[in-house]
């Protein structure tokens, strides 16, 4: 089977005056070649699901499992290193470093996991040019649209070639026909060996994706979306 990436009795919980259950023992199995959208109230756990998938958070219980490891909390540097090679992750806004060029933003990511330059240049144009912003390469983040923004914040997740890309509200900022190119920039970057989650508040992009998971008091409910 190809589950790349499971949550086995995932629990995160918020210790304050009173327990904040954000999301209680769930499970679930992502496949590759598969594409996933988090919907739910604001509140109810997507962005706290993501950041768990990304490693950035940790859970109070339970296992995330990737490629057949179980991670482990501990490892940090062995964390960061899967991140860095495995998982693309897309925010709403301020994705980009202000004082580096669109091209400089997506090249600089590869450095982290391999030191040829020349071959990180020539992979991050070619990324930017399938993204359309050819055009764009020496612009700093101040100097682009939203949409240009979030188009060069996507192809440094992708300079890695991750298989898990993740995505909060990618398009939260955006105006409908920017969100709409967005999205579907976001779901053409499905491979067969690839898994793309992300989360929206917009039921039409929800829609877009193969699977959708709602997320309803700490728990899931699966529907699949493409029938
Ligand atoms: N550090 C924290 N300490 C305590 N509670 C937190 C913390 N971070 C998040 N929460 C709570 O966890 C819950 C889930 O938050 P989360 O950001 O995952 O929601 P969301 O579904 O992404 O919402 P939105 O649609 O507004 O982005 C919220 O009730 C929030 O108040
Ligand atoms: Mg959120």
């Amino acid at each position: 089977m190809n589950n790349f990436l499971e949550l086995k009795n995932i629990s995160k919980i918020y210790k304050k005056k009173k327990n904040i259950i954000v999301l209680n023992k769930i499970n679930f199995k992502f496949q590759k070649g598969k594409s996933y959208s988090i919907i739910g109230p604001s509140g109810s756990g997507k962005s706290t699901l993501l950041n768990l998938l990304s490693l950035i958070d940790y859970p109070s219980n339970g296992n995330i499992i990737i490629n057949n490891k179980i991670i482990n909390y501990k490892n940090k540097s062995a964390n960061d290193i899967i991140r860095a090679k495995r998982i693309g992750i897309v925010y709403q806004d301020k994705n980009l470093l202000s004082d580096f060029t669109a091209l400089e933003n997506v090249y600089l990511a590869r450095l982290s996991v391999d030191t040829n330059k020349t071959k990180a240049v020539y992979d991050a144009k070619n990324i930017l040019k399938k993204m359309g912003l050819m055009s764009r390469l020496e612009h700093y983040p101040s100097e682009l649209s939203g949409g240009e923004s979030q188009r060069v914040a996507i192809s440094r997740a992708l300079i890695n070639y991750p298989e898990i890309i993740l995505a909060d509200e990618p398009t939260g900022n955006l105006d409908y026909k920017n969100a709409k190119d967005v999205f579907k920039k976001l779901l053409n970057l499905k491979e067969k060996n690839r898994i793309i989650i992300f989360a929206t508040h917009n039921r039409y992009f929800a829609n877009m994706a193969d699977c959708k998971i709602e997320m309803i008091d700490g728990n899931i409910k699966i529907t699949n979306a493409k029938i």
